[in-house]
């Protein structure tokens, strides 16, 4: 910015300063820009990795992708970071738990806004958190959906049996300062707008009598899934996408998963007839997920030989 634009003399004047010197100042002023520059933290890479089958995967931080029109998805389902030191390729897991608060606003306010109006999410968390401090992850991330806009529907129980967490006594057989952990993690369902959805003549529901009475029940009983075997450290089993996607989307809607991982929820949106979106920062996991899903697609050929 250069001094042309201000008489200098009567401002020098107004302030009491040297005029020589408001002038160097006002020219060394650096000139305003009219577009906004990316950060060095939104300027991360967008890829897209795959794109078969009516199944897309993006290597992109979800945080900051441009990729999603605004109100185009039907149902997310996913698991974020816990916050509970993971040892992820690219992601930091061990955050001060106001940042893991402020990390899980943005990303549940960016949901929201590619959600359609009958949008529907299911957001796989912990009831709660031990280690480092207690913290009541549930309740937290709950009350800051709804601050965003998201309505809360219900909480689903997974009793995933998980017994190998109980490390942790605190005081043993004393009333001193005990632990309490329940072995459960669980899965919020919120909506954006309005939880009836209008049903569509095309579209149609899936879901047989039996599943719809015992997913109805608030309580799932399902064995976690092996970290060795699917090759990520943190992967949820194909059962809880699968009951999420059947029991709260229509056959054909737009399915999306921020932080998917191996690829777990577009490997169920894919076997359900549903279109899939999903979106991982780190390549090997974008990989691991293309790996799994051709590994679906070969068999289902083989399946038609
Ligand atoms: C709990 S894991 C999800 C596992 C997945 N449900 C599965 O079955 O494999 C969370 C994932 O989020 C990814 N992630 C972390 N921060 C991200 C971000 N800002 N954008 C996209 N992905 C991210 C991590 O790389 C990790 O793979």
């Amino acid at each position: 910015m250069s001094s042309d634009w201000v008489d200098t003399k009567k401002l020098a004047s107004s302030l009491q300063i040297n005029e020589r010197e408001l002038t160097n100042w006002l020219n060394h002023i650096p000139a305003a820009v009219d577009e906004p520059v990316a950060t060095e933290e939104e300027a991360t890479p967008s890829t897209l990795f795959l794109d078969k089958n009516g199944i897309k995967v993006f290597q992109e931080d979800f945080l900051n992708t441009a990729r999603l029109a605004p109100s185009s998805i039907d149902l997310i389902v996913t698991s974020p970071p816990y916050n509970v030191g993971i040892d992820y390729i690219t992601h930091n897991d061990a955050n001060e738990y106001e940042s893991y608060l402020e990390f899980s606003k943005r990303w549940l306010t960016k949901s929201y806004e590619v959600s359609r109006p009958d949008g529907r999410l299911c957001m796989n968390i912990p009831l709660d958190k031990n280690k480092g401090g207690q913290q009541s992850v549930c309740a937290d991330l709950t009350h800051i959906a709804k601050q965003i806009g998201w309505h809360y529907h219900s909480t689903i129980i997974w009793n995933e049996g998980n017994i190998s967490r109980r490390t942790a006594w605190g005081s043993w057989m004393s009333a001193s300062a005990p632990f309490v952990i329940a072995p459960v993690e669980v899965i919020v369902v919120m909506y954006k707008e309005h939880w009836k959805k209008h049903k569509r003549p095309s579209q149609k529901s899936d879901i047989e009598r039996n599943e719809f009475m015992a997913w109805t029940n608030g309580v799932w009983t399902f064995n976690g899934e092996s970290k060795k075997k699917v090759g990520h450290p943190a992967p949820f089993p194909r059962e809880l996408p699968k009951r999420c996607i059947k029991l709260f989307s229509f056959v054909g809607e737009m399915v999306l998963d921020p932080f998917m991982g191996s690829g777990t929820t577009l490997l169920e949106a894919y076997a359900n007839q549903r279109q899939g979106i999903g979106f991982d920062i780190a390549l090997d996991y974008c990989r691991l997920a293309q790996k799994r899903l051709n590994g679906l697609w070969s068999h289902e050929q083989l399946k038609l030989l």
